[in-house]
């Protein structure tokens, strides 16, 4: 395939990338700018993180797990390219100085990037941030206080200026990049054995770490139908190259507490990379948006060829590595029914910022005069599928929501689930855990503070 970009703004063409190689590696080894450094090569550290320009923004990603392909027709700025064409240090590099924010040096060049387009981009809330860059020996506090000095200051005029830069998509025949759902449909049918790559937060993976071959690929980063958010009387809907940013922005007037679960899924690189129809299509059973959009009722739209269907999210998990999609079939988008706001989600897991879930539980639970008239209660982590607690439902409903049938309810709860035991949790811990959630939820209804946050001093 080849592909054209620009790098700290010149212009770079590039015959035959191949469709696995990352940007991280292909800086490093083949434009030796090592700025760029490489930590964990999975996503986790931030090490490696660049700013990529289209129009739509700038945003923060991680070059380890971004290929070649996926920045064809926008800008890349690398450290390298965060000074001005005169030399004159960037604000966050002249504040990380100030503030005494770097010792070793080795993740520094990754905050700066990352303090560098949140500053692009007007956001002060450092802590998010900046929760994707790990540094070992300096200590968040200077770096933080570095962050907070830069956001007063002018961004450099340079940067400001980068604007999309269109390129031609040459395919080969074995790496595509169509430009709508119609070219992917056509394309995909008749190879349904390749890869499509959306975010490339999972798959990207698949190369670092377990060398995989990918075989005949798509990248979907260019069909613009299947990105986005919109939304009508009675639905919002969200295409499957949606990111995690956007869902987050998308759903939060409607559904806040899914918009908070959002902001603990991975870390702002992750979330600007990920999508909605990645997150569903991998099957994930610890994948935090399902159990969400299955607790409101969510429709996934599929569609193979000119074939296209729509069933409940909840449906197409059918098993542990097993949905409904056929050879061939992609996701489209998926639809979110409009309605009275009862939904709440608790991810619990290790650490706050940056983890995968151990048990995300997500609960919407209607109560009409007195009674509770409706009740979804969807898991992940507790099941070879995101799942939801049919018989702890049932235990609720026709009931009053209250602490007894609650505690039925939590009872009930153990004949829906039989979890694991992993590095993550143990399976008791995890059936408590769920159970506890839905006694969460009725004190949270209540208005009592249950939030990690709202309850620490
Ligand atoms: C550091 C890190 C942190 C993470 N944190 C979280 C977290 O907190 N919560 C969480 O849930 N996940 C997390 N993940 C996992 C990952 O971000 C998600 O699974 C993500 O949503 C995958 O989306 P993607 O667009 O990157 O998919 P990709 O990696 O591009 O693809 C994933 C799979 O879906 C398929 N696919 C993609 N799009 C489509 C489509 N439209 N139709 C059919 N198949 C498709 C691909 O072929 C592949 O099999 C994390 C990952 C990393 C690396
Ligand atoms: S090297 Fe750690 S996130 Fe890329
Ligand atoms: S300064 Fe050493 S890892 Fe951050």
């Amino acid at each position: 395939m080849d592909i054209t970009f620009s790098l700290n703004g010149q212009p770079v063409l590039l015959n035959d990338v191949s469709a696995t190689t990352t940007v991280l590696d292909w800086l490093r080894e083949e434009r030796h700018l090592t700025g760029t450094k490489e930590g964990c090569n999975e996503g986790d550290c931030g090490a490696c993180t660049v700013m990529v320009t289209d129009a739509a923004g700038s945003r923060a990603l991680n070059g380890c797990i971004l290929f070649l392909p996926q920045i064809n027709g926008k800008h890349l700025t690398t450290v390298e390219g965060l000074a001005s064409p005169d030399g004159t240090l960037h604000p966050a590099q002249t504040a990380m100085v100030d503030h005494h924010g770097s010792q070793c040096g080795f993740c520094t060049p990754g905050f700066v990037v990352s303090m560098a387009t949140a500053h692009l981009n007007g956001a002060t809330d450092h802590d998010v941030q900046l929760a994707g860059n790990l540094c070992r020996c300096t200590g968040y506090a200077p770096i933080i206080r570095a962050a907070e000095d830069l956001a007063d200051k002018p961004v450099p005029d340079h940067l400001r200026s980068l604007r999309r830069s269109d390129a031609a998509v040459v395919n080969t025949a074995d790496t595509v990049q169509p430009t709508n759902s119609d070219e992917l449909a056509k394309w995909y049918a008749a190879h349904p054995d390749a890869t499509l790559v959306a975010g490339a937060t999972d798959v990207g993976l698949w190369v670092t770490k377990q060398f995989r071959e990918l075989g005949p690929v798509a990248f979907l980063n260019r069909c613009e139908d299947l990105q986005g958010a919109s939304e009508d009387d009675r639905t919002i809907r969200l295409g499957a190259m949606t990111t995690l940013t956007e869902v987050e922005r998308a759903v939060a007037p409607h559904f806040p507490s899914l918009a908070k679960m959002i902001r603990r899924y991975g870390s702002v690189q992750v979330r600007n990379a990920a999508t909605i129809g990645g997150n569903i299509a991998n099957g994930s059973p610890i994948g935090d948006s399902p159990p969400a959009l299955i607790a409101l009722n969510a429709t996934l739209h599929l569609r193979r060829g000119d074939t296209r269907r729509s069933l409940p999210l909840e449906d197409f998990f059918i098993a542990y590595g097993k949905q409904d999609r056929a050879p061939g079939e992609f996701v489209e988008a998926i639809t979110i029914p409009k309605q009275d706001d009862t939904l709440r989600c608790y991810k619990l897991s290790k650490r706050f910022d940056q983890d995968i879930s151990a048990v995300c539980g997500c609960l919407s639970i209607v109560v009409e005069g007195g009674k509770v008239t409706s009740a979804r209660l969807a898991y992940g982590g507790m099941a070879g599928t995101p799942k939801r607690a049919n018989n702890a439902e049932n235990a609720l409903i026709g009931q009053e929501f209250d602490e007894t049938t609650v505690r039925k309810a939590m009872q009930a709860m153990t004949a829906d689930f039989e979890p694991m035991s992993d590095m993550r949790a143990s399976a008791s811990y995890r059936m408590q855990t769920a159970q506890n959630m839905l006694m969460r939820y009725l004190h949270d209804m209540e208005g009592t503070a249950v939030d990690v946050q709202q309850v620490q001093p």
